[in-house]
């Protein structure tokens, strides 16, 4: 997202009454690294229930080892150091003629905001190893004295402000009965107190809690006296590019219609000292991660927008590309009204590499740059809108080439020789921002940059 929208939601942000934080910073438009069947915190080693959108560190699986993601290549979170995922349910689109789901385009606003109670305890970094969950897939009604309850929420968004008055758009528990000019932004603050020991509990719950005063500011009670860095997601969802057809239009990955269910899943990954540090040197931060110097120091959102998913995911449709005709695991809607359905003999479905994998006999150079006189690669060329880097070095293998290049997502192009000025020394990996059209977890290309595959 551009550094123009970003100023938008800082605006936002003192709008929806974070005015009163103390420091607060914003990762803002982060982008899901992926969109799968999986919750390693849940459901570790094995499919989880129901569809996550998945933002951060490269080396997400179904299964938390802070120590290997720490190992990531890169995160879709500008602050490369923070190999920490954040995820929430898909929200999809239900049409009403046709029975089909799509899911609708997501980004998040990570918030980490730097708030202690009354009696001021220090606020401490995330420690190592620490994964956490807030609010609960199975929640269909609203207790209005749950903090859990009303840390979950959302807002739809209308910039224009033609609806400021409306109680109807005003801020809400649960979804809207009408969809969001500008989207709608499904909320999710989660505990800030730790009990100081576990890393983790059975309900990935019990080791946090809530501060005493209020969900999302105040002291810690003695049960969990240690005072963490607050977390908030915004999950914007684009529900604007759907039409609203009344009640069902909207649910969540898990069946749920009503949006009390929605929840979100931390996994620390944070280089703990930077993030430390972060806190301490930056008490008075207002949204923006420029200005406060130990994250600024480690901006690079090149490597962000390149960043690809290294491991793997569940091998079954999504909705991305073409719509579904059920929701992926066991999820007919459901309002909580009745029993919950269920679905004996479902199958399980496996894993598989999130990245195709090349032709046999051919490998990726990396990212390279175009010929500074005419085109690298002339000897043919192709385009589709399923383009991955094994479909361009296969027509470019059934050409009788030895080199393919892809370019712009969805372009290939085949030689034996670099040609028109171009050579095989690669260039910043994050130069190739272009993903393949036929794989969202695949790089191929990028403005004036290739990636280049080459026959062994
Ligand atoms: C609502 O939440 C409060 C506070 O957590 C709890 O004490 C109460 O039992 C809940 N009510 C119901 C009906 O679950
Ligand atoms: C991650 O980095 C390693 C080491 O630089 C590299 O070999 C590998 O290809 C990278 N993986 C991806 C998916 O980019």
């Amino acid at each position: 997202m551009s550094l123009k929208s970003c100023s938008k939601l800082v605006l936002l942000a003192a709008l929806v009454g974070l005015a009163n934080a103390q420091g607060y910073w914003i990762f803002a438009g982060s982008r899901p690294i992926v969109t799968t069947r999986l919750d390693s915190i849940v459901a570790p080693n094995a499919i989880g229930t129901h569809v996550h959108s998945i933002v951060g560190a490269s080396r997400f699986k179904n299964v938390y080892d802070a120590a290997d993601l720490m190992r990531s290549n890169c995160t879709t979170i500008p602050v490369q150091p923070d190999k920490s995922n954040y995820w929430a349910p898909q929200l999809y689109h239900h049409d009403h003629q046709t029975g089909v789901f799509t899911p609708i385009p997501t980004s998040f606003n990570v918030y980490y905001l730097l708030r202690n109670g009354p009696t001021k305890k220090p606020i401490k970094a995330f420690p190592p190893g620490l994964r956490m969950l807030a609010g609960d897939t199975n929640r269909r009604s609203y207790n209005a004295s749950s903090f859990a309850d009303q840390a979950v929420s959302f807002v739809c968004q209308d910039f224009s402000g033609a609806h400021d008055h409306d109680p109807d758009w005003a801020e809400r528990n649960n979804f809207f009965d009408h969809s969001c000019p500008d989207g709608l932004r499904a909320q999710v603050f989660f505990p800030s107190c730790w009990d100081g020991n576990n890393l983790d509990s059975a309900d990935h719950k019990s080791h946090m809690s809530y501060p005493i005063q209020n969900y999302n500011s105040g002291d810690c009670p003695d049960s969990h006296p240690i005072q963490l860095v607050s977390l908030f997601y915004e999950m914007i969802v684009s529900v604007d590019k759907f039409d609203y057809q009344g009640a069902d239009t909207y649910v969540l990955a898990n069946g749920d219609t009503t949006g009390y269910g929605h929840h979100g899943d931390f996994q620390n990954g944070w280089d703990v000292n930077l993030l430390q540090n972060a806190i301490d040197s930056c008490p008075n931060v207002n949204a923006d991660i420029r200005d406060c110097p130990p994250l600024a120091a480690n901006i690079n959102q090149a490597s962000a927008d390149a960043c690809v998913l290294e491991t793997q995911v569940v091998d079954e449709a999504t909705g991305f590309g073409s719509p579904i005709t059920t929701l992926p695991g066991c999820n007919p809607l459901w309002d909580g009204t009745g029993p919950r359905p269920t679905c004996p003999g479902l199958p399980t479905p496996s894993l598989v590499p999130a990245q195709t994998s090349l032709p046999s006999g051919w490998t990726q150079v990396g990212c390279i740059a175009e010929g500074s006189s005419g085109r690298a690669l002339t000897g043919a060329s192709t385009t589709s809108s399923t383009m991955t880097r094994a479909s361009c070095a296969s027509f470019c293998a059934s050409k009788g080439f030895s080199l393919a290049g892809i370019e712009f997502s969805d372009e290939c192009y085949c030689d034996s020789q670099l040609r028109n000025g171009a050579s095989s020394s690669t260039v910043t990996w994050n130069e190739c921002t272009n993903h393949c059209a036929g794989n969202s977890n695949e790089i191929c290309g990028g403005p004036n940059r290739l990636t280049l595959i080459k026959k062994n």
